[in-house]
């Protein structure tokens, strides 16, 4: 066979695979077939329902759309990271290689996310990061295809320490797991609440995911501060608001926290969860058209109230879908699909909000309390905060 036959054999076999949706392996993908979105998330463990969350939530947005992107259908992977870092860069390899996803939406837990973040930089795959506030994310490690619909992990405490201050709280003890959410968050905390004038008398940590709060406890009654502040999420957390009250501190030293804290968590933690003060970027009560409708919407699909996690996933959706339309589903298009997720303002049940240079949120951040069951919001505690993105070069 002739070389120009050949290759003009080839070309039709190509056109013949694209259209019945049959392609080879190796064969660059067309616009016929499916886009591939993978889910790397926690499906197990402590974070397990804010995988889910953030599922449903994105599902909910692609399903508005008719479950397409950019007019192209999807096909969806999945990959339970158990919130364990150790398999970080195992699990994201997976999606990309052996999947060959087109978007990794991932992950949960900040050292999970940076094994996603070496192989979104080594792959040059799109990834969105639907929750891990992990600063290297948006600072020294950004990249031009990763893009986070979430916060920093500073970005809601750096709302909190003011507010403590301006309630007279004028010592506090800290309190976390030690890893980087943990040690991030109390970054923002220690720099709002010091810059107000507070004194911080201990900071107290314990491994991630360990829940034995007791022995912590007893020296927090024993150092008698005037208010805790925390960062705990997931399971963990609703057992940590149960064992504060019952270790007798609810109600003698005010609890606080970035709102994680109290965040998918209310019907676990029953009682003790009553005036805790937290901040921030969402709130079930926020009284708009756009929040009331979402939570409308998502109840009917899912059967459970939805969270912080859930509109993060959604607005995961969202960003993409504006991706996609300005690329009409052709995810290659990279300059101009990163551009239009820049340039995108996403109209989000939290409130509208926009991408800042690093690719991260900036946004309000809401003062709410748990009354019952829900988190209230009682006020705006910062304004369209941004993250530094301090040694972010977008290569
Ligand atoms: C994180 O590990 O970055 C993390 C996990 C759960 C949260 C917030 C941050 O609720």
């Amino acid at each position: 066979m002739s070389t120009r036959r050949l290759v003009l054999s080839r070309s039709a076999a190509i056109i013949g695979a694209a259209s019945t949706g049959l392609l080879l392996p190796g064969i660059v993908r067309g616009q016929s077939s499916k886009i591939r979105v993978g889910f790397m998330l926690p499906y197990t463990g402590t974070f397990s329902q804010l995988g889910v969350a953030i599922e449903n939530g994105f599902r909910m947005a692609i399903n508005e759309q008719g479950g397409k992107l950019g007019g192209r259908e999807i096909e969806y992977f999945k990959v339970d990271d158990e919130s364990e870092p150790s398999k970080g860069i195992e699990n994201a390899s997976k999606l990309v290689q052996r999947d060959k996803v087109d978007v990794l939406v991932g992950t949960v837990h900040s050292g999970v996310q940076m094994g996603i973040q070496k192989v979104a930089r080594d792959s040059g795959v799109l990834c969105l990061i639907p929750n891990a506030g992990v600063h290297a994310a948006t600072r020294a490690l950004c990249a031009p295809n990763v893009f986070r619909t979430s916060f920093s992990n500073s970005q809601p405490t750096r709302a909190l320490g003011k507010v403590m201050m301006d309630r007279g709280h004028k010592k506090a003890v800290w309190i976390t797991w030690k890893y980087a959410a943990g040690d991030e968050a109390f970054e923002g905390f220690k720099e709002s609440y010091t810059a107000a004038g507070g004194t911080i008398v201990k900071e107290l940590g314990l491994p991630f995911p360990n829940v034995e709060f007791q022995a912590l406890l007893t020296e927090i009654a024993a150092l008698k501060p005037d208010a805790v502040a925390c960062f705990f999420a997931g399971g963990g957390a609703a057992k940590f608001i149960r064992d504060y009250a019952a270790a007798g501190l609810k109600g003698k030293i005010p609890l606080y926290g970035s709102g994680f804290l109290t965040e998918g968590v209310l019907d676990a933690a029953g009682p003790a969860a009553e005036g805790i003060v937290t901040t921030m970027h969402y709130s079930d009560s926020l009284d708009t058209p756009r929040n009331k409708q979402f939570r409308l919407d998502y109840v009917k699909a899912f059967r459970s109230q939805p969270d912080v996690y859930a509109v993060q996933g959604y607005d995961t959706g969202l960003l993409l879908i504006q991706g996609a339309n300005a690329v009409k589903g052709d995810l290659g298009a990279k300059p101009v699909l990163y551009k239009a997720m820049e340039g995108a303002t996403i109209d989000s049940p939290r409130g509208k909000w926009t991408m800042s240079k690093a690719h991260n949120p900036v946004q309000d951040i809401y003062l709410r309390v748990v009354e019952n069951k829900e988190n209230k919001v009682i006020g705006i505690a910062a304004k369209a905060l941004a993250d530094s993105g301090v040694g972010c070069k977008m290569a």
